[in-house]
């Protein structure tokens, strides 16, 4: 069917502002994208639009050029011009099953892993970008080593060295995207070297079991109680690898016992074990001082996974790896064959905020900011429902609250999410049965002031 004039003319009136013979183009061209104007379809010669339209004809020629050029219409003598066969990507529906349908965001976010957004220092992160752009040599905005630059691996060695007990160096610290890529890279390293069973906390992050199995790893789920992993049950799982939450298990909030963290060690040593030691949320500790990392104790044997996403932001994608002796050459080279390092101007910027003690002090604002929540999270809880057992609200940006008996957690959570309030359940984070069932609740507030 060909176009007629006035459809060509609503077509203009939705393209964007510029000369005509390009607004011509891209009325027709969005058009075709959109599957408005179908393969074969015959559009009207240029003698005819120049009329219609009453733009001199050398309009419709351009445009026409411009969209033949371009592949989208086939002009030939005899048949005319005509709407062009286009490879499959170039049709509408192409893309449409790699497409995740976005859900509508509740009006109380309250989804747990993210921290205050608001709280991100932008002024001292702009400031930061300016000095560091001032100062930077020239060959440092070249290729530079995809382990991570060398001032932020020094800086991150003595904060971790100070903050979180560690024991590190610079030479010791690869910077990673992410916990999450971190976790991707020593996995592939550990099925490398044959190491693919691999021991997790159960419950624990959806999405890191996901991950896990995708890798190929073949996972072990050992369960929780309330000093934390099962150690006992380590032993015959036949894993040489656990992956695990000591500071504040992801999710139940639990802190890995004194106790439990010795035999922790004593199997990582007696089994020449790998302990992956997330340590996702570990700065926040509101009740005691903080808890040293497992890897200060044992360098040889765990290794250290940390990342900015919860005390700056999860968008800037910067984290760092402490790893074993045995297996840092291998991260290293499976750092550059990922994607070559991060963003060298972030790490400088990163580091010189380490360096100010600005990240510091940003530290201890968000740690009086949380706790203020945490305790009206948790008095709330103890006043209107005193029969909901609160638990993890030891540290780190969320809690759990256990349920009771007769609330099922998916009415739970279809009633929240009826309030406009979007919780986790956590029965997609476990592989047991869940005796008693339990939600997490976020702490870090503000959520309106985030979209
Ligand atoms: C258990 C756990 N580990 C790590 C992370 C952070 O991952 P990343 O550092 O890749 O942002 C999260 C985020 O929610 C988490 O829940």
């Amino acid at each position: 069917v060909p176009l007629n004039a006035a459809e060509l003319l609503v077509m203009l009136e939705r393209s964007p502002s510029g000369p005509l013979r390009v607004r011509l183009a891209a009325a027709l061209r969005d058009a075709i994208r959109a599957g408005q104007l179908m393969p074969g379809t015959t559009l009207p010669s240029t003698r005819v639009i120049a009329q219609d339209l009453g733009v001199s004809r050398g309009v419709a020629v351009d445009a026409y050029a411009q969209l033949a050029a371009e592949g989208f219409i086939t002009t030939r003598p005899g048949t005319g011009t005509t709407v062009a066969f286009l490879p499959a990507a170039a049709r509408p529906d192409f893309w449409a099953i790699g497409e995740t349908v976005t859900a509508p965001v509740p009006d109380l976010d309250l989804r747990p892993g993210w921290p205050d957004l608001a709280a991100f220092p932008r002024r001292e992160w702009a400031a930061a970008v300016r000095d560091v752009l001032g100062e930077l040599a020239t060959s440092a905005l070249g290729y530079a080593e995809p382990w991570g630059s060398w001032e932020l691996r020094r800086q991150l060695a003595v904060y971790l060295t100070r903050v979180r007990g560690a024991i590190a160096a610079p030479a010791g610290v690869v910077v990673v995207n992410g916990v999450t890529q971190g976790l991707t890279l020593l996995c592939r390293l550990l099925r490398e070297q044959g190491q693919d069973r691999l021991a997790v906390e159960d419950p624990s992050n959806a999405f890191q079991r996901e991950l896990l199995a995708r890798l190929g790893m073949d996972v072990v789920n050992i369960p929780v109680d309330d000093q934390g992993l099962r150690v006992d049950a380590l032993a015959g799982s036949g894993a040489g690898v656990v992956l695990c939450t000591p500071a504040h298990q992801y999710p139940s909030g639990v802190v890995l016992s004194p106790a439990r963290r010795a035999s922790l060690l004593r199997w990582a040593a007696d089994a020449d074990a790998l302990v992956l030691e997330d340590d996702y949320d570990a700065e926040f500790r509101y009740e005691r001082g903080p808890m040293g990392c497992l890897q200060g104790m044992d360098p040889l044997h765990v290794a250290l996974l940390g990342s900015v996403s919860k005390t700056l932001a999860p968008a800037l994608r910067i984290g760092w790896v402490l790893c074993p002796p045995q297996l840092l050459t291998g991260l290293r080279t499976a750092r550059r064959d990922d994607d070559f390092g991060s963003n060298a101007i972030d790490q400088h910027v990163l580091a010189r905020l380490l360096e100010l003690g600005t990240y510091d002090r940003h530290l201890r604002m968000l740690r009086r900011r949380y706790r203020t929540r945490r305790d009206a999270l948790v008095e709330a809880f103890a006043r209107a429902l005193p029969d909901w057992e609160v638990l993890g609200s030891a540290g780190g940006l969320h809690l759990t609250v256990r349920l009771p008996e007769g609330v099922p957690e998916g009415r739970l959570l279809v009633a929240a999410a009826g309030l406009g309030l979007s919780v986790f359940g956590l029965g997609a984070m476990t592989a047991a049965a869940i005796r008693r069932p339990a939600s997490l609740f976020p702490m870090p507030g503000r959520p309106r002031t985030w979209r």
